[in-house]
């Protein structure tokens, strides 16, 4: 609906769907019509016409009824294309074969190969997809053009489970008469390094499949298949690998070698490969693409010849490189995040991975390079053997990540909080790759539910997720074992970790804020199983409630500061947790015995929480020691953490007469460290909405401003561009951090989200934007902005599914005014800091009567408006 007037809401709908675009009329529409429904629902609405079949195109419009009946015109024909499946006959629809050429079993790595085929089109041709994929990376080549912008096809999974694959359209890019179609293949997560499993996990090499679907103006049709009749040859790329870098010889480019009139004759027959009753799914995320360069602002060279580039930002990708000189030198790039004090480039963080890419020239003419199939964590670039002086055009940074959409902003009058959203916002660029990895620079980029699980909220107001999100939990739902236990990353992995407290609980914690955010309840019913599944292999293996076995590795507050929470609190409060939002999940799918099942479950947890830890005065003791099952923990003075009172608080575990003094104890565990927080991962993601539920605002705003270690500005007032692994990734008095955590070498990423989970608060509650739990998918919308810390004025935009909600405030003249979008066909309450109704205007006159406005109240010193779509300007005196 795009509609600007108050109170625009759809009272009916009619969808059609069909064949062709032209008949999408009333009379014609031959595969779908819903007649006219009476419903405001206008998202989720999932197709339910015809059967279809594979590979067939849907053409819908949708028609819909406003608040005064009137109908709208017919959308423009939209279109969706099914994918390969089996029809009823039960012929195998994927008939081409695996290929590649034939490498050494022992070889770490090897050249990447290029395939080709030619075929003959005869008639007049009326369609042609491409259906590919690889065992390994893949570009696809139609007579000498890549198809598609695509990178990193067919993406990340757990191979043995399920291989994506891509669709094009290429009816435009063949001819009548010859025509050629090429593979170039890559190692990728299959073959090369994956995260921090070594190479080679998945196979030895790579193996490419293509089947192309031609189908003439007369009706016939034709299928070209990877098989063996292509041939093969090694090409300039010598090895690629998503970790260690690419080796590029451009004295080896094969010119023209995907055209038709190339004579492959010297090449080699490929070999084919089995890799069976694994299902081929289609692709049901955006791929990573290159969203954007950026060009180094500043180079420094070096005492020993080399030059660094600075970016100005840390990114993830790779370098442009433009070079011209004699053939067979060789530049060398290596990528990393920070310089060492001496003005090197800082490789310490990045582990194992070298991140270097080299070029040999062919000479002559300017040549310019970018690597297929690696891609780096970096800031700088460090540029080796340049022929001549390398000038600021030699190099440009290629932005690459997956292509969500960044439909979320978030301002305020506070240059360093803008900045940590910026942060924020490059972390997830970064990390969004087509799994949410951990971070983007060392030999790790793990899919680890416990960072995804933290962050996934913030990552919605920012960007249209949902579908990164879908294709994530199924890898997720891929690591459960018949036990119920997930792995700590999807997909998994060796070394093959079981999760533990707050990273397996992502099973339960994702879906859930997909469906506040998105209103998707098919992933609630799709992964249903699962979470049971996880829920009960927690309570099997700790029948008191109190969840002490089977905790994987346990990370608790993970990178907490000098602050250990106890395993057994972090893990139990957790568990609840978990089988709270079961309860409700439940519910929501309609299954209402195992709601009344789970929520006395969640109420059983939270007794023993209790009777375990929680102290007469309110106070959360236990042991930082690890106590064996059915044995009593021992409470210890002194463990009662910030994270300990921020999970139990907003985990709702505590009986109502001991919050307020929780709270308390909360705010003297803050103020003892100078008004600094101490949370790790776990606990910081929810501290700040917790201060803020419990009256302690002032708090709240005092901790997001502290620029002093440790607090979320530190690193920006140090110059961060990306949000840090740890807060102390660097002090001015210690420099890097060399982490223990992660063995000699340090585990000190300067690119990992997770504390960026504080994006949620400054939407929600700074700006005051945020879907309403009784509502979800922004049909409801809370609006709350609760001004502090200084600030004099804020401002979020969130793409939600019914479109765009605004909502800014600022304070000038003793006055607060407050301007709202409300998306058609979504209402709104919000709630304006005032000491009565009638102290607040909307436009020319009292709110209370505005159009749009439908009832008011007044609680806790605000006026609470509950309005219809449209915009607003809320005035009351400051
Ligand atoms: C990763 C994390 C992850 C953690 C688990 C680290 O190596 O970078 O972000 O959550 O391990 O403790």
């Amino acid at each position: 609906m795009n509609d600007p007037r108050r109170g625009a809401r759809q009272t009916a709908y009619r969808i059609l769907a069909a064949t062709r675009a032209d008949a999408l009329d009333p009379d014609k529409a031959d595969l779908w019509d819903t007649g006219r429904v009476e419903s405001d629902q206008s998202i989720q609405v999932a197709y339910a016409g015809r059967p279809l079949e594979t590979g067939m195109r849907v053409f819908w419009s949708v028609c819909i009824w406003d608040h005064d009946g009137q109908p709208s015109p017919w959308s423009e024909p939209a279109w969706w294309e099914m994918g390969l499946f089996r029809k009823f006959n039960w012929e195998p629809i994927w008939k081409a074969q695996w290929i590649g050429l034939p490498r050494p079993a022992d070889a770490d790595s090897g050249p990447c190969p290029h395939l080709r085929r030619v075929f003959h089109l005869v008639r007049p041709l009326k369609r042609a997809r491409a259906y590919a994929s690889a065992l390994g990376l893949y570009r696809l080549f139609v007579n000498g053009t890549r198809v598609g912008q695509d990178c990193f096809t067919p993406g990340f999974t757990d191979y043995h489970r399920r291989v994506p694959y891509q669709t094009y359209d290429v009816t435009g890019m063949l001819q009548e008469g010859a025509n050629a179609v090429g593979l170039l293949l890559g190692d990728g997560w299959f073959s090369g390094h994956c995260c921090c499993a070594g190479p080679r996990l998945f196979g030895n090499q790579p193996w490419g499949l293509l089947q192309l679907q031609i189908e003439y103006e007369d009706g016939a049709s034709e299928t070209i298949l990877t098989d063996p009749s292509w041939k093969g040859a090694a090409g300039p790329i010598q090895q690629s690998d998503l970790l260690m870098g690419e080796t590029y010889d451009a004295r080896r480019e094969i010119p023209g070698w995907s055209r038709p009139e190339f004579d492959d004759s010297g090449w080699a027959p490929v070999v084919t490969h089995r890799w069976s009753a694994v299902p081929l799914v289609a692709q049901c995320a955006p791929t990573v693409q290159v969203e954007r360069e950026i060009r180094p602002a500043v180079r420094h060279p070096r005492p020993d010849g080399a030059v660094i580039f600075d970016l100005g930002q840390n990114i993830a990708g790779w370098v442009r490189l433009r070079v011209r000189g004699p053939a067979g030198t060789t530049v060398t790039l290596r990528h990393g995040e920070m310089l060492d004090d001496d003005g090197s480039l800082y490789t310490t963080n990045l582990r194992s991975a070298k991140a270097t890419d080299r070029y040999t020239l062919r000479g002559g003419e300017e040549e310019v390079y970018e690597p297929a199939f690696t891609y780096h964590g970096f800031r700088y670039v460090e540029v080796r053997g340049y022929p001549g002086e390398p000038t600021l055009d030699a190099v440009t940074g290629m932005v690459a990540h997956s292509a969500i959409p960044f439909t979320g902003t978030f301002e305020c009058s506070h240059p360093l909080v803008n900045r940590l959203q910026q942060n924020i916002l490059w972390s997830q660029r970064a990390n969004f790759f087509d799994v949410p990895t951990d971070c983007p620079q060392r030999d790790e980029r793990a899919g680890w539910l416990g960072d995804a699980q933290m962050f996934c909220r913030t990552a919605a107001c920012n960007a249209e997720v949902a579908a990164f999100f879908t294709k994530y939990l199924r890898d997720v739902e891929d690591t459960q074992k018949p036990n119920g236990a997930v792995a700590d990353f999807a997909p998994r992995i060796p070394p093959d970790y079981d999760a533990g407290p707050g990273w397996g609980d992502a099973l339960l914690i994702i879906p859930w804020t997909m469906y506040l955010c998105y209103g998707d309840t098919r992933l609630l019913r799709r992964h249903y199983r699962a979470m049971q599944k996880w829920v009960d292999y927690v309570h099997e293996a700790n029948p008191d409630l109190i969840w002490r076995n089977r905790v994987g590795n346990n990370y608790a507050d993970w990178l907490n500061v000098d602050a250990t929470t106890p395993w057994a609190v972090v893990a139990t409060a957790f568990f609840a947790r978990s089988v709270d939002l079961l309860a409700q999940i439940s519910r929501v799918v309609g299954k209402d015995a195992d709601a009344d099942r789970y929520a006395a479950l969640f109420h059983d947890i939270r007794d023993a929480f209790n009777r375990a830890f929680v102290t007469e005065d309110a106070r959360i003791l236990a042991t930082t020691r690890w106590v064996p099952p059915h044995e009593p923990i021992p409470r210890e003075e002194g463990t009662d953490t910030q994270t300990a009172y921020v999970l139990a608080l907003g985990f709702d575990l505590l009986p109502p007469a001991k919050r307020t003094e929780a709270a308390e104890h909360l705010r003297r565990r803050i103020e003892e460290r100078n008004g600094h927080l101490s949370t790790g991962f776990i606990g910081c993601a929810h501290l700040l909405p917790v201060l803020t539920q419990a009256g302690m605002h002032d708090l709240a705003y005092r901790l997001l401003l502290n620029d002093t270690f440790p607090s979320w500005l530190y690193p920006v007032r140090n110059g961060a561009t990306t949000m840090w692994e740890r807060w102390d990734g660097w002090t001015k008095e210690r420099g890097f951090n060399t982490g223990k955590e992660g063995g000699p070498d340090g585990m000190n990423s300067f690119n990992h989200y997770a504390l960026g989970a504080v994006g949620e608060w400054l939407y929600g509650t700074v700006a005051g934007l945020a879907p309403a739990e009784d509502g979800p998918g922004w049909k409801r919308i809370v609006v709350r902005p609760r001004p502090g810390g200084g600030l004099l004025w804020a401002r979020a935009a969130v793409g939600t599914p019914y479109g765009q909600a605004v909502c800014s405030w600022n304070l000038a003249d003793g006055r607060f005014t407050l301007e709202v979008a409300v998306p058609p066909n979504t209402t709104a309450a919000v709630h304006v800091p005032a000491p009565d109704i009638a102290a607040v205007r909307e436009g020319d006159g009292p709110a209370a009567n505005a159009p749009g406005v439908r009832a008011a109240r007044h609680a806790d010193g605000h006026a609470v408006f509950d309005v219809a779509a449209g915009s607003y300007r809320f005035g009351a005196p400051a």
